[in-house]
């Protein structure tokens, strides 16, 4: 990881202040603010008029569209997507005339490796969300999701699961289901609320490649 135009694009009328980082073959569109702890991973996009704020770090691969600010508490794995003017929030109980500024007042946010996120989706914060949990467009996000899961609405609750690649998984009787596109295994675990891949190596390798 370098500071260098020379490894990266970022469009002239983005703001990268003193200190923040960004991985070798990052894009930076128009308007883009990342403050001064910002740390970009290699090969990530940040759409036009993103913020990221001190201390927020983004994996490998990220994509982030338009529109979003990406506030303190908020860590990005590799790989995950975050759709047009999808809103972020680091503090569950603010108000004007109660100071709650800095780190010891900031709830996390957690998205592992692969999450997608849809457009003008509301994460309130303190939440986790599982490896390529995927996020339906306009949904509020209240608590923890699931690997694999889809969810949807408001608030958002689970319809399902998706695949790595992003396709739906039907659970035969033995709990296997087959993602249609790759042909990758994926198992149901006993109480129906988690599920694996049967070969996540291969998954991940795909998707870094
Ligand atoms: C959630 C999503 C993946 C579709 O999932 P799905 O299970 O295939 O859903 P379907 O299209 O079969 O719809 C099933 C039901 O859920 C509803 N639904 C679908 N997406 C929804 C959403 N985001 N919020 C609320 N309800 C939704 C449908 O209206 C339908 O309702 P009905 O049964 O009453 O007719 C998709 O709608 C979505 O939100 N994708 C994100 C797109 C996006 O933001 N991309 C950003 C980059 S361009």
């Amino acid at each position: 990881m370098a500071y260098s135009t020379a490894d990266f694009y970022a469009h002239p009328t983005a703001v990268l202040d003193a200190g923040s980082r960004v991985g070798a073959g990052s894009r930076i569109w128009h308007f883009c603010h990342l403050a001064a702890g910002a740390v970009l991973g290699e090969n990530c996009s940040l759409g036009q008029n993103v913020f990221v704020a001190d201390g927020v770090t983004l994996g490998r691969n990220v994509k982030v569209q338009n529109n979003v600010s990406l506030y303190e508490g908020v860590v990005c794995e590799d790989d995950v997507f975050i759709g047009p003017s999808v809103v972020f929030t680091n503090v569950r109980n603010p108000r004007a005339a109660v100071p709650r500024r800095g780190p010891a007042h900031y709830q996390p946010t957690y998205l592992e490796r692969g999450v997608s996120i849809g457009a003008n989706a509301t994460i309130v914060c303190g939440v986790r969300l599982g490896r390529y949990a995927f996020v339906g467009a306009g949904s509020v996000v209240t608590k923890d999701v699931p690997a694999f899961a889809l969810v949807y609405g408001n608030p958002a609750r689970q319809h399902g699961w998706l695949s790595a690649h992003g396709e739906k998984l039907h659970f035969d009787q033995n709990d296997l289901a087959r993602c249609p596109a790759t042909g990758e295994e994926y198992r149901l675990s006993a109480d129906k609320r988690l599920v694996t891949t049967m070969n996540e190596a291969i998954i991940y390798a795909s998707a870094n490649s």
